[in-house]
């Protein structure tokens, strides 16, 4: 059976890949109705109106929640949508960071299966919780890692564990996004007392290396820079981070919004990691946002960040057109979401405890059983980033994170 989906957010994430997924899968008759709630009507109708989504998929359309006519924000219209959601569908949780627990918790409550943005949760409390319940249920909680289903980081991953690197020693990583984000409604909710730079991205990598190597993390120091957002919010809009793992080895991390917008690309971005074999050093360099396309334009395409020459990636989120009707989305964005929909679809048509086993063993799927290392590593960084940059420890934070 074709699962359902309510998708609880509609901000850029949503419409940029996971709704243009979803209505891909709607198309192949892999996924049924769709609905989208938001906590206000404006969002629900800017996506509805959208070219992109229009032009890409004619036709189909999502129901949007609150309707037309409701007035004022309606934070709390997530909770009456999942209850109406008939038992063992899809809900996503794309809402800001600090509001992931509660979609989730209420999405299990009523016995959904989660696909989760990254970050799953803030505390690592949270992430054992939701491990708990959605086991004794039998539901997929996962959350959606996408740089998990970029082919490179499923070729280094087999490579590592085969030996051919030999062991990570030393690792440097970077993601910076354009300065025109802290214009976005970022600036809302990605403040100081909320999250930081290295939260919002660099966790993208900590992730990585895991994935690859099978190391995990056991300490964390985040020095971030306090800076002002347009509105006057302050946040951590330049960090550093540096992640000791459990063979002694060390990544740094930096992130930022503040790569330049006349830069080409949509950031910058890439993971090196130096190895240690029996008789020489091992490489694994990855260049994530330069991949080999040069394009120039006759005039500046319309957007925030645009530019005449430009650097795109073929590999997250394109639009291809195939003959039609509409366009379809490839790339590593697209199929971490068709993964994640496909295990809930299995897990609902077998043996649910068994194929839940078989997600969490093989690892490629993040979920909070094989992934919390993920929320111990935020809530420590939360805790350094308060003071300086000091070194926490894995399960050491002392004070709350919110
Ligand atoms: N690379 C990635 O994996 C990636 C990229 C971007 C965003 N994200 C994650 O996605 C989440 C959302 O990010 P975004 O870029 O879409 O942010 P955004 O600010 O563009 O959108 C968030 C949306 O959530 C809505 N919202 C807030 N409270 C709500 C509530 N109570 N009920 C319903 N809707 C509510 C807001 O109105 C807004 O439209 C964040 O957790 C972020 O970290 C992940």
């Amino acid at each position: 059976m074709a699962l359902e989906v309510l998708i609880v957010g509609g901000g850029m994430i949503v419409h940029d890949q996971i709704l243009p997924s979803m209505f891909h899968m709607q198309r192949q008759g892999r996924v049924g109705e769709i609905a989208v709630c938001n906590s206000r009507h404006e969002t629900v109708r800017a996506l509805a109106e959208a070219e992109g989504l229009l032009r890409a998929f004619p036709g189909q359309r999502f129901h949007g929640y609150p309707e037309s006519g409701s007035a004022g924000p309606q934070p709390e219209l997530f909770r009456e949508r999942i209850a109406r959601l008939a038992p063992r569908n899809l809900v996503v949780a794309a809402v800001p960071d600090q509001l992931h627990y509660e979609v989730v918790m209420e999405a299990l409550r009523r016995d959904q299966h989660v696909l989760c943005v990254k970050p799953l949760v803030l505390r690592h409390s949270q992430a054992v919780e939701i491990a708990a319940v959605a086991r004794q249920r039998q539901l997929l909680v996962a959350t959606e890692y996408h740089k998990r289903f970029d082919d490179r980081s499923l070729m280094a991953r087999r490579r590592y564990r085969e030996g051919s690197f030999g062991e990570f020693r030393l690792g440097t990583a970077c993601l910076l996004e354009k300065w025109y984000y802290r214009h976005s409604n970022f600036q809302n909710w990605m403040t100081a007392e909320n999250s930081d730079a290295f939260t919002y991205i660099g966790c993208h990598y900590v992730d990585l290396v895991h994935f690859i190597t099978g190391l995990l993390p056991v300490s964390v120091s985040v020095y971030g820079l306090l800076d002002r957002f347009p509105n006057g919010n302050q946040g951590y809009l330049w960090t550093d981070a540096r992640v000791i793992w459990n063979n002694g080895a060390c990544l740094n991390v930096q992130n930022a919004l503040g790569f330049p917008d006349v830069a080409p690309g949509t950031n910058t971005q890439g993971l090196t990691m130096y190895c240690q074999g029996a008789a020489d050093g091992a490489l694994i360099a990855h260049s994530d946002q330069y991949r080999g396309l040069k394009y120039s334009y006759t005039t500046k395409p319309v957007g925030p960040g645009a530019t005449i020459y430009t650097e795109p990636s073929p590999d997250y989120f394109q639009y291809v057109d195939l003959g039609g009707p509409g366009l379809v989305p490839v790339g590593y964005g697209y199929r971490s979401i068709e993964h994640i929909v496909t295990a809930a679809t299995r897990v609902n048509a077998g043996d649910a405890a068994r194929v839940l086993d078989e997600i969490d063993a093989a690892g490629i799927l993040a979920t909070p059983a094989n992934s919390a290392y993920n929320e111990q590593v935020i809530e420590a960084a939360r805790e350094s980033i308060r003071n300086g940059g000091k070194e926490v420890k894995m399960g050491q934070a002392s004070s709350p994170v919110l």
